[in-house]
């Protein structure tokens, strides 16, 4: 695991987008694995600006985010296909046939999950995005007393959903379940940007990269795979 210390919200978001562009410019059909929340909205605002520049082509590359809450229509202002389509995908030139997220209204979600982890298995993640939460959950696979691999539907912690009211008018209005790539989907991409700013998230970051390997703390599973970068600000890195 390479941690990658920098100053600010904006350098995490540029060395990430390096990370990103690197990947395009030398697989320009790659597929990239995107995540949603605040910590990878400086990313995505440099990769648009390279888009911009000329120096990166979207064209052939291939997308799947991490969840989906369950019962929000892409149409949702808090849906996460709501939120890459407003933060990235409308912004660049990702074909939008090429462009993955679980299904929330799926009318049966264990289907929808085992197509999904199907479709993302077969093209494979090149790189793939990840943020933290402050229980060290990636995607929604929050702690608990097992792994999940594949995709599959999650009941939110109550800190998740006390994390996510900030979106929403209440508590009562955040969804209580959503669809996620399980812990081992993420350990198939075949690299790994976990990007996270802020004192809030210092234990979970600690708990991530030097923390005992556990459930307890989802993240931790990452000390296993052979190609991560941790791109944080100090505060997140005060821990360490
Ligand atoms: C969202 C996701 C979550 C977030 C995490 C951190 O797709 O995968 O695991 O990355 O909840 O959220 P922020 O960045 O808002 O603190």
């Amino acid at each position: 695991m390479v941690i990658k210390v920098v100053n600010t919200g904006e350098e995490i978001g540029e060395v990430a987008a390096l990370l990103f562009a690197a990947q395009v410019l030398k697989k320009p059909d790659a597929v990239l694995g995107f995540a949603t929340g605040s910590s990878p909205i400086t990313t995505y605002q440099h990769m648009i600006k390279l888009y911009n520049q000329g120096v990166l082509d979207f064209s052939r590359v291939t997308s799947f985010n991490l969840d989906e809450y369950v019962g929000l229509p892409g149409t949702h202002e808090q849906s996460y296909r709501y939120f890459m389509t407003d933060n990235l995908f409308s912004h660049i030139n990702i074909p939008a046939e090429n462009i993955h997220l679980p299904n929330g209204i799926a009318a049966d979600a264990d289907a929808e999950c085992k197509q999904y982890e199907a479709a993302v298995r077969a093209a494979g993640v090149d790189l793939q995005i990840l943020g933290i939460g402050h229980n060290g959950h990636i995607g929604f696979n929050e702690p608990g007393d097992a792994f999940v691999d594949g995709t599959h539907k999650v009941t939110l912690t109550e800190t998740t959903i006390q994390a996510n009211t900030r979106f929403f008018a209440s508590s009562a209005d955040v969804p209580r379940y959503a669809l996620t790539m399980g812990a081992g989907t993420i350990m198939r991409a075949k690299s790994v940007v976990l990007v996270a700013n802020g004192e809030d998230k210092a234990q979970a970051i600690w708990a991530m990269a030097k923390g005992p390997i556990s459930p307890s703390c989802q993240a931790s599973i990452l000390q296993l795979h052979p190609d991560v970068t941790v791109v944080v600000d100090k505060s997140a890195a005060s821990k360490l």
